[in-house]
């Protein structure tokens, strides 16, 4: 057998394909640095999933240096580049890709009438490329992924020539996206089970599914899939992505354990390490998990109602389907308070997910006994907290001080002193509300076009005391960029939000000219 992966198959495995950093990492905002990247990359490694999409090589030079980096520096898993039906994009893609112990190409087309549309291909015409590039593919590597993008929306006759012509051509994994989460539980099992059944080669070839979560289905349509035959699911952490987003990688690592009576599947994930890679994701992409997300979200195993306690106290499984532990939560968790040490500090951090440089355990470290001597507890979601605003010592444009006044008697007022490039510039400016003065502040002080699209608050803990997390979302230009920081005075915590956006803003403005940032790739097939 010349391929690994159908051995795992048949032996009962579901293959884990991980595309956090490429097509998670396209949900407007949700930009990670390239020192991120390469800490989820190795997270996922450690973790046991199969296959890691790193990203879109012909993207942008970055998105390649991101590819090739973990590409470099995987132990276990096939590193996986993305490309368009076209030879440049796969070449990129295999220039990314080829350092690492078991790469992979993965070149797609759009399939469907709406997308043949784009480039203007006739059906026939469609299918020569299909040949050519998974051909030109096969050339350069035996591990070679095609997907028909919008397949769930494909005639079926169209779509299962196109993956005749693939498997032919000698992809080794087809994998079928309903791209646009339009698919239904009882419709996807049926697509894969008709496509094994009827494709000619469909033997020699593991199916992979990709859903899409437009209508809330993402996860049920990729267990219905391997219902119907695919081995190999895709999925993000946190189930980040466009629009929706995507299958989350825990729902269907947790769904495959705890009901293996009608799944009998396994993975080769270590279900305990998810919770730490996904409050790392939600740190890194900007992209809190929502509070009652399955698995991950804050109110998982959370007990609020009298009944539910108690019947908790005497047996946890009259309530959980599934252990804390399981996913990663310790049950002794450390108390922290303004006592505690650096060592403790970084325990801490360690459990919660987070292994950081000395430098910046030092600056962690100094506002974790600043907030300890504000706060009576400090709680797990306060230190993750503080990590998520970190990065805010690394930024060219600092808030120095701020004094706003606020009440019943209009305007309200915000006197700011930032530091810019080292330089420090005051100003005081009015608004509707202390926040709108801060804001109006700052903008006086860095002028700029950006459009705020998203302004949320919400508090990270109990009590009037309580730290709130705020986030803030820009657009200019195409650029969309988030920044986020928590404080226990909201005004504070949303300036310095405000000002984080405008940095990444900043620094995204000096990198990425017409064509070179990753969202601005069309998925237009010419090349
Ligand atoms: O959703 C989709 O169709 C994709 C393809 C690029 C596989 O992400
Ligand atoms: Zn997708």
């Amino acid at each position: 057998m010349t391929n690994p992966d159908m051995q795992k198959a048949q032996d009962g495995r579901v293959l884990i394909f991980d595309t956090t950093l490429r097509d998670g990492e396209q949900s407007p905002g949700a930009t990670m640095s390239h020192r991120e990247k390469l800490e989820i990359a190795e997270m996922l490694d450690e973790m046991g999933v199969d296959i890691i999409e790193a990203g879109f090589p012909i993207a942008s030079e970055g998105d390649f240096a991101a590819v090739k980096a973990i590409a470099e520096q995987t132990r276990s898993a096939t590193i996986c580049g993305l490309s368009r039906a076209n030879f440049k994009d796969i070449d990129r893609a295999w220039e990314a890709v080829k350092p690492a112990r078991s790469p992979r190409i993965h070149t797609f087309i759009g399939t469907s009438p709406l997308h043949r549309a784009i480039p203007n291909l006739t059906m026939d015409e469609m299918a020569q490329r299909i040949h050519d590039t998974v051909t030109h593919a096969r050339n350069l590597t035996d591990n070679v992924q095609w997907s028909p993008m919008d397949a769930t929306r494909t005639e079926w006759d169209f779509l299962r020539r196109t993956v005749e012509i693939a498997i032919k051509a000698g992809a080794t994994t087809i994998n079928i996206p309903d791209t646009v989460g339009y698919t239904a539980p009882v419709e996807s099992a049926d697509l894969i089970r008709r496509l094994i059944a009827e494709v000619e080669g469909a033997e020699d070839v593991i199916f992979a599914t990709h859903c899409h979560n437009d209508l809330g289905m993402a996860t049920a349509n990729s267990l219905a899939a391997v219902e119907g035959g695919a081995r190999q699911v895709e999925c993000t952490i946190n189930g980040l992505g466009e629009r929706a987003g995507n299958t989350a990688l825990e729902e269907i690592v947790m769904a495959l354990k705890v009901r293996h009576d009608i799944l009998p599947y396994d993975t080769g994930v270590d279900s305990r390490k998810i919770m730490a890679i996904s409050r790392r994701v939600a740190t890194v992409s900007g992209f809190p998990v929502q509070f009652n997300k399955a698995i991950v979200g804050k109110n998982a195993f959370a007990h609020e109602s009298g009944i539910h306690q108690d019947g908790m106290l005497k047996n946890a499984e009259t309530f959980e389907i599934m252990r804390p532990e399981d996913v990663g939560l310790s049950g002794t968790s450390l108390p922290m308070g303004k006592h505690s040490g650096r060592a403790a500090l970084r325990a801490k951090l360690k459990e919660l997910g987070f292994d950081v440089a000395d430098n910046q355990l030092n600056d962690i470290f100094v506002r974790f006994k600043d907030l300890a001597d504000r706060k009576k507890e400090v709680f797990d979601e306060d230190i993750e907290a503080l990590v998520r605003a970190q990065g805010a010592a690394e930024q060219n444009i600092r808030l120095k001080f701020m004094r706003v006044i606020c009440g019943t008697e209009a305007p309200q007022s915000a006197d700011v002193i930032l530091t810019i490039d080292g330089a420090d510039h005051q100003v005081t400016a009015q608004g509707d509300g202390p926040v709108d003065a801060a804001f109006n502040a700052i903008k006086k002080l860095v002028p700029h076009n950006a459009r705020l699209q998203l302004y949320q608050v919400h508090a990270v803990t109990e009590g009037t005391d309580a730290q709130a997390t705020v986030t803030v979302r820009m657009e200019e230009d195409g650029r969309i960029v988030t920044g986020q920081s928590a404080d226990t005075d909201t005004v504070v915590a949303s300036a310095r939000a405000y000002i984080t956006a405008l940095n990444r803003l900043l620094v995204k403005r000096a990198l990425t000219g017409a064509g070179t940032d990753t969202k601005s790739v069309s998925y237009k097939d010419a090349g």
